[in-house]
């Protein structure tokens, strides 16, 4: 194999979403910094983020008292007591200072009438303090922060699947990279390399993220034996638009939607007396599901989420977007109808296991955002945090591998390393494509999807995710033996997809063997079999790294520091 192409760089961002170009942009005040990412920036999943953005600005007028403190308390009692309070301190310390730099970079924020950053109520949250730009937020951070990465200089390296690590002497040297657009392999040398690649919600059939969220920024940490933590705890978003997994966002509930089951009954004062439907999400999602299982939902399974009382006016200032979304895919204006919703999978809180500025146990290599576990979100994450740990630890992680890359000599000539790891890779593609007979990886990936969605759902069991198992261990048997039919060089979508699928099926079987392992019931891992959180034995968080026979699973304890383990009331 002729030596591949090999672009050098002090720092590179690998993802361009907010959690990337916000480490870049903070990364660029050190060194030269490059974004290797798939997807034009502004075209991100982070733009899928509708509803808002927590910081504890008090400027609602029902939010006069609100503080870090009481961020961070909340942010601590949603996380159901899993989430390591040192960093919760940090983060919503961090949070009003995030957001006022992103107001003066021109962010176009909704506004009270004095002026002021408007916020909304979101749930969980003992104060309205999600800031917001009508339902459109993600979208209107994406488009500042890629301005700031012009004004910073940041190079793109755009339509660029990262696929590997380069590790050499237990150091991160960099990156490997598909270049989409020929088909070739490239190296991204690097003194730091910050992974922002967002979540993995394509391992479920159901989920309201987007076709790149396949958890492969996870796989390739996972693979170079970088640990990843908390994997089994996955959100559900109560409001997925039924029949198009589409996000409806908290924000309609904010503006004070209701949920409402098949007798026209409010039903959420069942479960949450006092928050209603703005209980913490993990809470909201079982209250749905638990209406439909009791035979209290719609036909085909789903409940209502009526917001015409809000009236005409405020769901057009407010939720113009989800409106639109609901006439284009169901055919429902929810200024004259109630909206049909189901749970739809939506994010991880577990990751790549760092610390509060981004660092994970190899040196030089940092990740924040969705695909991070710091971990601030514990067992649920609250509405409006996760665009905040985007902010926050994207910030962080840029000044941690920022510092680092300029403590560092310069760069030792990598040739070797880099073309030793395109070698793997280019054998394993030319196995894909010169097998005629084998199987179609997409089939996997279907099935892959079904499995989760069943073992890995709302509520669990033991027993079906003892099946689960060994089903997603065949699975990675039969991907043994497939055969890639489409072998064009130029963006070959069915490679991309496969790479992601081989990563797809080590991250199910850590979810899995994680969520069996956990015998209680803590945030968004509910077990049917084990009902009761159990701090004696499990206030702790889940380390996995790969094992012989499957992930090596290990436990740490989590850090309390102010707030002890209470029963959660809402
Ligand atoms: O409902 C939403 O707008 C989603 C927000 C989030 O996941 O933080």
């Amino acid at each position: 194999m002729n030596s591949i192409k090999i672009h050098k760089h002090d720092i590179v961002v690998v993802g361009g979403g907010l959690a990337g170009m916000r480490a870049a942009i903070e990364a660029s005040r050190y060194a030269d910094v490059a974004i290797v990412t798939q997807t034009h920036p502004v075209r991100s999943h982070s733009g899928a983020a509708q509803g808002g953005v927590n910081a504890p600005l008090a400027n609602h007028p029902k939010s006069k008292d609100d503080s870090p403190d009481k961020h961070a308390f909340d942010t601590v009692k949603g996380s159901d007591y899993l989430a390591d309070q040192d960093a919760v301190v940090i983060f919503t310390s961090d949070a009003p200072e995030r957001i006022y730099e992103l107001e003066h970079w021109g962010c176009p924020f909704s506004r009270f009438e004095d002026g002021r950053i408007a916020q909304r109520p979101f749930g969980g949250a003992g104060y309205p303090r999600t800031c917001y730009a009508a339902d459109r937020t993600g979208h209107v951070m994406l488009h500042t922060l890629f301005e700031q990465c012009v004004k910073n200089k940041v190079r793109l390296y755009l339509d660029r699947q990262v696929i590997d690590l380069a590790v050499e002497d237990g150091r991160s040297r960099g990156i490997m990279a598909l270049n989409l657009l020929d088909g070739t392999l490239e190296g991204f040398q690097a003194k730091s390399v910050i992974v922002g690649t967002g979540g993995l919600g394509r391992l479920f059939a159901r989920t309201t993220n987007g076709l790149t969220t396949t958890g492969l920024g996870m796989a390739i940490s996972y693979w170079n034996n970088v640990p990843l933590k908390d994997m089994e705890f996955i959100q559900f978003h109560p409001t997925g638009l039924f029949g198009a997994n589409i996000l409806m966002t908290e924000g309609a509930r904010g503006e004070g939607g209701y949920l409402v089951n098949n007798k026209g009954e409010r039903f959420m004062k069942r479960y949450a007396p006092e928050k209603m439907e703005l209980g913490p999400r993990d809470i909201v999602a079982r209250s749905i599901w638990t209406e439909i299982e009791e035979g209290l939902g719609f036909e085909g399974g789903y409940v209502n989420l009526d917001l015409r009382h809000l009236g005409k006016e405020k769901i057009l200032e407010r939720l113009p977007s989800i409106r639109e979304l609901a006439i284009d895919f169901v055919g429902v204006d929810m200024i004259e109808e109630p909206v049909p919703i189901v749970p739809t999978q939506h994010y991880a809180m577990g990751g790549i296991d760092t610390d509060k500025d981004g660092a994970t146990k190899l040196p030089g290599f940092y990740a924040a955002g969705e695909v991070a576990c710091v971990s601030v979100h514990g067992a649920n994450r609250l509405g409006g945090n996760s665009l905040l740990g985007t902010l926050v630890f994207g910030q962080r992680s840029g000044k941690a591998a920022g510092e680092y890359a300029k403590s560092l000599d310069a760069m030792p000539d990598a040739n070797g390393l880099f073309d030793g790891v395109a070698q793997k890779w280019t054998d394993k593609f030319e196995s894909w494509f010169s097998n005629e007979n084998g199987e179609n990886p997409m089939k996997i990936r279907e099935e892959l999807g079904d499995i989760m969605e069943k073992a890995a759902f709302i509520f669990r069991n033991g027993k079906e995710m003892g099946e689960a198992l060994p089903k997603i261990r065949a699975l990675k048997e039969r991907f043994k033996n497939i055969s890639l039919k489409a072998k064009e060089k130029k963006y070959n979508i069915r490679l991309i997809r496969t790479i992601d699928l081989e990563g797809m099926l080590d991250l199910g079987e850590v979810i899995v063997a994680g969520a069996l392992a956990r015998e209680e019931s803590r945030g968004s891992h509910y077990r049917r079999d084990f009902e009761k959180r159990d701090d004696d034995n499990w206030l702790k968080h889940t380390i996995a790294l790969p094992g012989v026979e499957g992930p090596k699973l290990s436990y740490r304890p989590v850090t309390i520091t102010k707030w002890q383990p209470m029963e959660r009331k809402y």
